[in-house]
């Protein structure tokens, strides 16, 4: 079992609201409303929606006598959950000037009073309530990486870079050489093991034929994929999977977002303000088309996420991740046992659909559209990044997004057939 799982659940609650909540202590109100693109939400949403999950799936449904908050919060708060009922248009999220910041902070307590009311029976509680109130904390902690990503997007959108933070751990050492680890071929287990929390969609556990293969020791680095660029990697449609050519020239992308040339140097946003390229640190912030076009032209391929599985769970969760509080990808470490960085820093892209696994079946009701419904058209990345925290991850962990979506912390580890 998990250190988190075996905390008390009254006391995780209370950490993973307090974790959430510490994520704005460095922003303006200002900065808390403001949405940069239809995919990002204002850190104000995430507060909100976070305490939503909570009022509707436990306190209206186990707390006699619990009054919502706000009615239209139903609704203003609701991301996707079409049995809950409407959801107000996610793109215009960053429109929202009322509630102020204060209110949702006090929506917030009033949450967590009742809560606490539920929580100090924690003993005598529906093992089934329990299991939702940690689903409500595991989301809520893919919030607060969302909360960083969409602050990260929405300062880099201002001449001005604002700086989220002051980067307390600079990086200065160098990334290692890259080397090759084998794995044999062989019929494999992936899957949830089923200790402690995991997603419905990390399961079934079940069996994959995996052929021989060799990962790579660590991330692509900024060095690498500036090597990419400079041979001409995006005017040069062989590299590119017909879809992702189309969107390279749809969008005029030249490199990897947030990179900004500056005469002979390049700079990148960061959450502490523009930087200069590091060529140690991994690529960062690559949709998927740009992880398959780098990996075709260096002479690889992305690797199966059952292949990085396989690779990922014989390594400890280990690595630079948001309690670091450097919230920047940081250059690998000599690899010891195995290939390094498989946890933190960049979520790695795979070649695979997030497609349900074998057997899988999503729970019924409102939950159930938690995880399943959004099993088409996106790709599964592997192993966190620097903006998850360390208890949120192991090697089953299942992450998805559409091809074209840059704004995570997303980089690639290549794979070769052997
Ligand atoms: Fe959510």
């Amino acid at each position: 079992m998990s250190e988190a799982a075996a905390r008390p659940l009254s006391t995780h609650y209370t950490d993973v609201r307090r974790a959430t909540e510490s994520l704005i202590e460095p922003l303006d109100p200002e900065d808390c409303a403001l949405q940069s693109m239809d995919d990002a939400s204002p850190a104000k949403w995430h507060l909100a929606h976070t305490s939503w999950y909570f009022e509707t799936f436990v306190l209206e449904e186990a707390l006699p006598g619990y009054r919502a908050y706000h009615p239209d919060y139903r609704v203003l708060f609701n991301s996707y959950y079409n049995s809950v009922g409407a959801q107000f248009t996610r793109g215009m999220r960053g429109l929202l000037t009322r509630p102020h910041l204060a209110e949702v902070l006090a929506y917030r307590a009033h949450v967590d009073r009742h809560m606490g009311e539920l929580l100090a029976r924690a003993s005598q509680l529906d093992p089934k309530l329990c299991d939702v109130i940690l689903l409500g904390l595991h989301h809520e902690q893919q919030h607060q990486e969302l909360l960083l990503t969409d602050v990260k997007h929405l300062f880099s959108a201002n001449p001005l870079h604002p700086a989220y933070h002051k980067n307390p751990t600079p990086a200065s050492h160098t990334a290692p050489p890259l080397q090759w680890f084998a794995y044999e071929g062989g019929i494999r287990e992936i899957g949830h093991t089923g200790a402690g929390f995991a997603f419905d969609n990390e399961g079934p556990r079940h069996a994959v034929l995996v052929g021989a293969f060799e990962l790579a020791s660590r991330a692509v680095t900024n060095a690498e994929y500036a090597d990419f660029m400079a041979a001409g990697g995006y005017t040069e449609p062989a590299h590119w999977l017909s879809d992702g050519w189309s969107k390279v020239n749809a969008e005029g992308w030249q490199a990897p977002l947030y990179w900004e040339r500056d005469g002979a140097s390049t700079r990148v946003m960061t959450l502490s303000g523009l930087e200069s390229l590091s060529p140690d640190e991994p690529a960062c912030h690559l949709s998927f088309y740009e992880a398959d076009a780098y990996a075709r032209w260096a002479g690889a391929r992305l690797p199966t996420e059952a292949e990085w599985e396989c690779a990922a769970s014989q390594q400890a969760v280990e690595g630079n991740f948001v309690e670091n509080g450097r919230l920047h990808p940081a250059p690998a470490a000599a690899p010891k046992n195995g290939p390094d960085q498989l946890y933190g820093d960049v979520w790695e892209w795979t070649q695979s659909a997030y497609a349900p696994y074998p057997r899988y079946r999503p729970a019924k009701g409102a939950i159930g559209e938690y995880n399943g419904k959004f099993m088409s058209n996106q790709l599964t990345l592997r192993g966190g990044s620097c903006a998850t925290p360390k208890d949120h991850i192991r090697p089953s962990y299942r992450n998805f997004f559409y091809p074209d979506a840059r704004w995570q912390f997303s980089g690639l580890r290549l794979a070769r057939d052997l």
